[in-house]
């Protein structure tokens, strides 16, 4: 169905840190890439007013990713600003005059969750929800109870198809890459399935702690931080049947029903670690069991992937910075070479940041008399340089009322499904050194299926398995 674009871009949480780290960047970059040219209405609490915030978006943009002087200019033109307590009802008064003649203003909520119904509350006294949509940031809740109590608050006010929440990892031209390279070839079809797939593991490292956070961090811990959404965002991707076509709502079926097929995890599916000196962090409770680290082990009820074991594994504080999927594939049933050790022959692997890799793993001969090889990866697609960014694209998708990259209400809910038996302190939590790997216990749930590969970083595209 076709959706007016929209004509006002209002802006909660414009003084914040995802402002300045994400939003001002992507902002510059639709002006220059994409012929941006709404009213940004920022509003903030306190005592800012457009100057200073016409100040806080030129600092934003020279610290992440520079200044673009005529993108940058025109972006502190568009700029307006209200003043105001999201509990004062004269706050969305103000911002009603302010959006004038605008039909269909976008408003963007990088707010806290805890205020979103009364944001959406003032918005809807003072009728600025008229042809409305919103954009909400991640987490969607905290547990399956809260996301369902999430979703109600929202369907009050929008239809699901004005809702777009954010996952970064949606946005990311190598997530995009692994769902092109999936559907628009065949070659992987006929082996995408538990007669030839043995096992699929995505690991997402950081060489770095909370990074001044430690109060958000400990609300939330890896699980509900990155796992629940980024980490089975792309699974789903790489596991989900082909969609129909390319419409929002055909991908976002395919998804639901592979997240429907997602068992409810056990405590013995799941090992928490946390980085020794987390509990020096600024914000961090002194007694916390928050996690920096999870790795579990999931299985999917499907004639697809009966019996193929899906691991995840995330944390802070490990020695790389890295996100990659190895996708290993079933040996040959007999060994007629006997350097062949048991290790996996041959695998997918997909690298998704830093750089971006597709490759093949095999087996090759070496040149000589004995029947002997080593091996090797067909790299199909190696790629360093910067892409797009996440937010100028899910942004402008948002702005265009395409919601193919957002995430739909049923599905978020579905994903707290499978975690909710987990969450929380049911599960111990084991310390592990800064720079390690994460908590040995994290080795046994894998062992079965080869272990762990560990990223290296270089060469770029060699895998350990
Ligand atoms: C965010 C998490 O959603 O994703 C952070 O809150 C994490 O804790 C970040 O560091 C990782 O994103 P990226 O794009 O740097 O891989």
């Amino acid at each position: 169905m076709a959706t007016a674009k929209s004509d006002a871009f209002v802006f909660f949480g414009a003084t914040g840190d995802l402002a300045y780290k994400q939003i001002f960047p992507a902002l510059q970059a639709l002006i220059r890439n994409d012929h941006f040219d709404l009213p940004i209405i920022g509003i903030a609490r306190s005592d800012w007013n457009l100057e200073r915030l016409r100040e806080r978006a030129r600092a934003s943009l020279r610290e992440h990713g520079g200044i673009h002087e005529q993108a940058a200019r025109k972006l502190c033109r568009l700029l307006q600003f209200v003043n105001g307590d999201y509990n004062d009802p004269a706050t969305f008064t103000q911002l009603r005059k302010t959006l004038g003649e605008a039909k269909h203003p976008l408003h963007y909520l990088a707010i806290p969750p805890s205020m979103f119904e009364t944001v959406v509350n003032g918005l809807d006294a003072a009728e600025c929800l008229h042809g409305a949509r919103v954009v909400v940031e991640k987490p969607f809740g905290r547990d399956l109870k809260s996301a369902r109590e999430l979703n109600r608050v929202l369907h009050r006010f929008f239809r699901e198809q004005d809702i777009f929440r954010i996952d970064h990892y949606l946005g990311k031209e190598p997530v995009q890459n692994l769902q092109y390279f999936r559907f628009a070839n065949s070659l992987l079809e006929p082996l995408w399935n538990r007669d030839h797939i043995a096992s699929m593991q995505i690991t997402m490292a950081e060489n770095f702690g909370v990074q001044g956070r430690g109060k958000f961090y400990d609300e939330v811990g890896a699980i509900r931080d990155v796992v629940q959404n980024h980490m089975f965002q792309v699974l789903a991707l790489l596991t989900m049947g082909a969609p129909v076509n390319r419409s929002a709502d055909a991908m976002r079926d395919e998804k639901l029903r592979l997240f429907r097929s997602m068992r409810s995890l056990q405590p013995g599916d799941i090992v928490r670690g946390q980085f020794e000196g987390y509990l020096k962090e600024h914000g961090v409770a002194r007694d916390s069991k928050v996690e920096t680290f999870a790795a579990l082990r999931i299985h999917m009820d499907t004639w697809r992937w009966a019996g193929v074991p899906f691991f995840i594994r995330a944390g802070k504080e490990l020695p790389v910075k890295c996100t990659e999927v190895l996708v290993r594939l079933k040996n040959p049933p007999q060994q007629i070479f006997d350097d062949v050790d048991s290790s996996a022959v041959n695998f997918f692997h997909f690298r998704l940041s830093p750089d971006v890799v597709i490759s093949l793993g095999a087996r090759v001969k070496q040149p000589g008399e004995e029947m002997k090889g080593h091996p090797v990866e067909l790299v199909a697609h190696h790629d360093t340089h910067t892409e797009m960014a996440p937010y100028e694209r899910l942004l402008g998708d948002a702005i265009d009322g395409d919601s193919t990259l957002f995430t739909r209400d049923d599905s978020v809910e579905e994903a707290w499904r499978v975690l909710d038996p987990i969450l929380g302190d049911r599960v111990p939590v084991h310390k592990y050194k800064p720079g390690s790997w994460g908590p040995k216990q994290a080795d046994a749930l894998i062992a079965d299926a080869g272990g762990w590969n560990n990223p290296r970083l270089d060469p770029p595209h060699r895998v350990n398995t």
